[in-house]
């Protein structure tokens, strides 16, 4: 049969410190699972190619991309002007297109971050039940905030107005929520599997064994806010085995903190799930142990992107001190992904994750290299 293939985009800063590890646990897993993977690795999209040629990745990189079956990618963005003024700089705007022009292309409409303490994890809550928290983040990925519709009137002068719409389609808006609470069910089967079944109470006092939370600014943002509210009733008949809950987002905030282990499965707008997730990074250990993944759940013929939730860390960028752990989890996941059709992938990607954190288990708290870390991977794996 044919290959799985896979594009792999290194990008900026520590992107590609930390998928230099992630080659080497592809690598080795590929000869210990028999696997049938091929990558390539493409110098773009990167500030260091636009540098070069005038653009982020060259004209036909999207017709390239689309002939894989996934994209891991490390991270792209330039530090800007701020940092360094001597370094050649380039606005965010322009360096980060692609990572959304992929999103989109692809129709990537599902952004998938889970949050759980790691054994070894470093533990930024005091509060010992936060060992408990395991939740999945689910970010509507399409559209809402992050449509670039807009613009700037009278730019420069005093009376200027910047515009930036927000749009949301009740078709988005259905396919993110009914996604959320598939994953609910799912999550709830897998914990009766492993003897670990949770349970949250539903508005009405039901207990129920998984849980959808959505998240809006309903009070403030009424528009969307109420037909998010509206579509949310409705898909949840669909799921009587599932119990709902919602937060205005500033709520859900402080929520995640005080008591982040009561949620399941949580449902946010673009922008809005991107800030939450950086802050439910910070429960699981911090960004250098936090996964995510860009899904397109409808057609798997169009590749879907596995990366960080971190970015490109341009204060700690070639120095051999980027975490590769949260890349590493990434492309366990994407393994875990494209084994939905190929089991031994799904193997391979099992193993991945069992390596990374058994291996954060026992050294979690230790500073070791990128390289270091990475060697005690491959050595978990049996490669060395
Ligand atoms: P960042 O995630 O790059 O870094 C935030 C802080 O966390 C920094 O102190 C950094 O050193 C630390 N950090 C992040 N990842 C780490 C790791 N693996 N190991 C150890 N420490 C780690 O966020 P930022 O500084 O706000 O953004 C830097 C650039 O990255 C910007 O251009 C931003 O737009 C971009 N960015 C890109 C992506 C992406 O490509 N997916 C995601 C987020 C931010
Ligand atoms: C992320 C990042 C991106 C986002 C930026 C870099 C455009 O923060 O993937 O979380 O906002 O989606
Ligand atoms: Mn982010």
């Amino acid at each position: 049969s044919k290959p799985t293939r896979i594009a792999v985009t290194p990008g900026d800063g520590i992107g590609p410190d930390v998928i230099q590890q992630s080659l080497r646990a592809l690598d080795h897993l590929r000869q210990q699972y028999d696997l049938l993977l091929e990558w390539d690795v493409f110098e773009w999209p990167s500030t260091e190619w636009h540098r070069r040629n005038g653009d982020m990745m060259p004209a036909d990189a999207m017709t390239r991309l689309a002939g894989y079956d996934a994209i891991l990618l490390g991270a792209l963005g330039d530090p800007g002007p701020s940092r360094d003024p001597h370094r050649y700089v380039l606005s965010d705007s322009v360096s980060l297109s692609p990572l959304l022009q992929m999103r989109k292309g692809f129709d990537q409409w599902v952004c998938e971050r889970p949050a759980h303490q790691l054994k070894g994890a470093r533990q930024y809550l005091a509060d010992p039940r936060a060992a408990d928290t395991d939740m999945l983040v689910i970010r509507e990925n399409s559209e809402g905030e992050y449509v670039g519709q807009g613009g700037r009137l009278r730019q420069g002068q005093p009376g200027e107005i910047a515009t930036q719409t927000e749009i949301f389609t009740r078709f988005a808006t259905e396919r993110i929520i009914r996604f959320g609470f598939e994953r609910a069910r799912k999550r709830a089967g897998e914990r009766h599997e492993t003897g670990k079944p949770r349970t949250f109470g539903n508005p009405d006092g039901e207990q129920l064994e998984s849980q959808v939370c959505l998240i809006t600014k309903r009070n403030a943002l009424r528009h969307w806010g109420d037909m998010y509210t509206e579509v949310f009733a409705e898909v949840a008949k669909d799921y009587p085995d599932v119990a709902t809950h919602h937060e205005l987002v500033d709520a859900a905030c402080m929520k995640f903190v005080q008591a982040p282990w009561a949620f399941d499965v949580v449902v946010a707008s673009n922008l809005q799930g991107d800030i939450l997730t950086d802050l439910a990074a910070v429960i699981s250990g911090g960004l250098g142990v936090a996964p995510s993944c860009n899904l397109n759940p409808d057609d798997r013929s169009q590749p879907s992107m596995f990366e960080p939730t971190h970015g490109s860390a341009p204060d700690i960028a070639g120095q051999n001190r980027a975490d590769p752990t949260a890349m590493l989890f990434t492309t366990a996941r994407m393994l875990d992904w494209l084994g939905e059709e190929r089991p031994a992938l799904a193997r391979a990607g099992h193993a991945l994750y069992s390596a990374v954190a058994a291996d954060l288990a026992e050294h979690g708290h230790e500073e070791r290299t990128t390289d270091a870390l990475g060697d005690a991977i491959l050595a978990r794996l049996g490669g060395q």
